[in-house]
């Protein structure tokens, strides 16, 4: 069994273990491939908590898809700051494609929230959302994942992408936060 760790001032407790992080994608593939099998979709990882979940997602989703990443911004130490900020745009032109926006976390729905009417201006096929995990009790904004990994607390988890001010982020676990 995994130990608790320490980053920075504070001490988090295992909570989701690689294992049952990589079963669950492995799922999330599957069920994804179901639906966009023969629809060429782009994924559109965001940046940098979904960095880890869009390449292992991508590597159990076995059929042809595109790529491409924004980078957005709303968190600051362990609650959200309200604010979204787009630090790098998207490139890839979306108009007519199936897009699949892959999040670490849905916390209290505004980074997708702002983002989603971005978008949808550019008029592309379709908009679904896959989330490794999601905060159903912190939402601010009503927001749902058509693809969620795992419901979860509300509480603060760090690891596989997710990080406490920059540390943990290279986990391949995810941790809670300790009471
Ligand atoms: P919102 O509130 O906009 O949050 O849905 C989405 C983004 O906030 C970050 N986030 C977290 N990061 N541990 C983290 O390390 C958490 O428990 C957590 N909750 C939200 C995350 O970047 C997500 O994309
Ligand atoms: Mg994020």
């Amino acid at each position: 069994m995994a130990e608790r760790i320490q980053l920075h001032d504070l001490h988090f407790k295992p909570y989701l273990s690689e294992a049952q992080i990589q079963a669950r994608i492995r799922e999330l593939g599957q069920e994804i491939a179901a639906d966009y099998q023969d629809k060429k979709p782009l994924f559109i990882g965001i940046l940098n908590g979904a960095f880890m979940f869009t390449a292992d997602l991508a590597r159990a989703c076995h059929f042809d898809a595109d790529f491409a990443f924004v980078r957005l911004k709303s968190y600051e130490g362990t609650s959200s700051s309200g604010e979204v900020i787009t630090m790098i745009g998207l490139k890839a032109p979306v108009e007519g494609r199936y897009l699949i926006l892959v999040e670490d976390i849905i916390d209290t729905g505004r980074t997708l929230h702002t983002f989603l009417p971005q978008l949808q201006a550019q008029n592309p096929a379709s908009v679904r959302i896959a989330a490794l995990l999601s905060k159903p009790e912190a939402r601010v904004k009503p927001l749902e994942a058509d693809y969620t990994g795992f419901e979860i607390p509300n509480k603060f988890v760090v690891g596989y992408g997710l990080d406490y001010n920059e540390l943990g982020r290279n986990l391949p676990a995810i941790y809670q936060l300790e009471d």
